[in-house]
């Protein structure tokens, strides 16, 4: 039953989605018919501004943490694990907002910061290191998204396969939902940073 509430509970804060509600309390438009028409940071930033953008990030992010922690307080590790899960599922289709949300990089990181915070930072790093060079943020959040379950099986106990099959299940989405990314990766037309 506890894992039951710990999945309604994270997928409900999950679901709340900054880059949309502060695109209408304060610039009065849709995000998601702006820019790349994605409620997340990169869009944020590409449509509102800087601020908003650092804004966006911090909720999204802290999503994913605080999901994280109300698993660890009422089911252990594992609670902790299907509460992050469950906050990137609302991010990325959010029942408020006909479920049609972001691509789960801010709130996967604050989930995953919790739940193996030198795991996180690595690939994070990693991931920025990409982004910056390259000037694709999609590029860098999905390299992101792949190194963890790798990361995950060389730093950690062998006996915690639950986080591995965690990081590879968002990995998994989190490339789904860069689909469109991909393809205009592919076609050399994606959106650089600064552009
Ligand atoms: O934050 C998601 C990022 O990886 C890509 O965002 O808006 O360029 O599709 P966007």
């Amino acid at each position: 039953m506890k894992f039951v509430i710990i999945g309604i509970i994270s997928y409900l804060i999950g679901s709340f989605s900054s880059a949309f509600f502060l695109g209408k309390a304060i610039k009065k438009i849709d995000i998601r018919v702006h820019g790349s028409g994605n409620s997340g940071t990169t869009n944020a930033i590409r449509v509102m501004g800087f601020r908003m953008g650092v804004l966006t990030f911090l909720i999204d992010f802290a999503k994913g943490a605080i999901a994280v922690l109300i698993g660890f307080y009422l089911e252990g590790y594992n609670g902790g694990l299907l509460g992050g899960i469950c906050a990137v599922l609302g991010h990325d289709y959010p029942i408020y907002i006909r479920f049609k949300g972001g691509k789960g990089v801010a709130t996967s990181i604050g989930a995953l910061a919790i739940l193996d915070f030198p795991m996180a930072l690595i690939s994070v790093i990693i991931g920025l290191i990409v982004g910056f060079f390259t000037k694709y943020v999609s590029l860098g959040s999905i390299v992101f998204f792949v190194l963890n379950p790798f990361i995950s099986i060389i730093i950690n106990n062998p006996n915690n396969r639950y986080l591995t099959l965690t990081t590879v299940f968002l990995g998994l989405l989190g490339i789904c939902r860069h689909k469109s990314n991909i393809e205009r990766l592919i076609r050399g037309n994606e959106n650089k940073i600064g552009r």
